[in-house]
């Protein structure tokens, strides 16, 4: 189990985390809302340890992580999907996806990316900045499942695609899911997001204003009031 406790983190002299409480069991797909500029990729930064809790720790398995590198997270499973996706655009397909295997075995990792995104397979020569959102989103995503991660960290994934690819990109959560990877999910679609999760943390401010499971929030007022008209999603 990966856990933020207590954590405070921010840029600068600037605090965003203020005391968050949250974790992401094995296995299960946690959700996390909160309206523009309330902290999820913040939080999202600290649980991939690219940013440092000021206070408060970074756990895995009960054991402090707080001081490892991003790196070093990798390595014990923890795969983060940073907004932007985390693509080489410069590269190549075939060279992004080398670049993924963690353990050099490139041919296996293209394989994997091949199988799970058959689109990858057709343009592996092509520059990944020249590719369509879409198809950028599966290369990042394909990180998942060339590296069979613990416990990947999914920054809006689905921002900006089209419906049908999201619904791709949706089913490929579902596999990954069936395959024993935990989730923590940022995602605009918050009613889809609540669909699939096990638990859901709201986030306003910095603070956690609600945690529990997505039918307990269905009952509570703090959803329309901090996430908004995002329902209609
Ligand atoms: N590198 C940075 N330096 C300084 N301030 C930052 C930095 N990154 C984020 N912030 C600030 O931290 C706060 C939280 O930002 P964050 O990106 O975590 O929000 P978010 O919930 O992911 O928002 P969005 O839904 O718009 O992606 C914002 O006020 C933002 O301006
Ligand atoms: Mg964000």
């Amino acid at each position: 189990m990966l856990a933020l406790e207590a954590v405070y983190a921010g840029y600068g002299g600037s605090t965003v985390l203020r005391g968050v409480d949250l974790a992401v069991p094995d296995g299960s797909l946690v959700a996390l809302l909160g309206a523009n500029g309330a902290g999820k990729t913040t939080l999202l930064r600290v649980a991939a340890g690219a940013l440092h809790p000021t206070s408060g720790r970074l756990t895995l398995d009960g054991e402090d992580v707080s001081r490892l590198a991003p790196n070093a997270l990798v390595s014990r499973g923890v795969c983060p999907i940073p907004e932007g996706r985390g693509i080489f655009p410069n590269l190549t397909v075939r060279e992004n996806l080398s670049l993924q295997a963690l353990d050099g075995n490139d041919k296996q990792a293209l394989e994997r990316a091949v199988s799970a995104f058959p689109r990858l397979g057709e343009r592996l020569s092509q520059m990944a900045g020249t590719m369509s959102g879409g198809e950028q989103q599966m290369l990042a995503l394909a990180r998942t499942y060339v590296q069979s991660p613990r416990i990947v960290l999914l920054d809006e994934v689905s921002m900006g695609l089209a419906p049908k690819v999201v619904d791709e990109i949706f089913e490929f959560l579902d596999l990954l899911r069936r395959q024993g990877a935990a989730m923590l999910l940022v995602e605009q679609y918050v009613t889809r997001a609540l669909e699939v999760a096990d638990f859901v943390y709201l986030l306003n401010r910095g603070e956690i204003a609600f945690a529990g499971e997505p039918s307990e929030l269905k009952d509570t007022d703090v959803f329309s009031q901090y996430v908004g008209a995002d329902l209609g999603h």
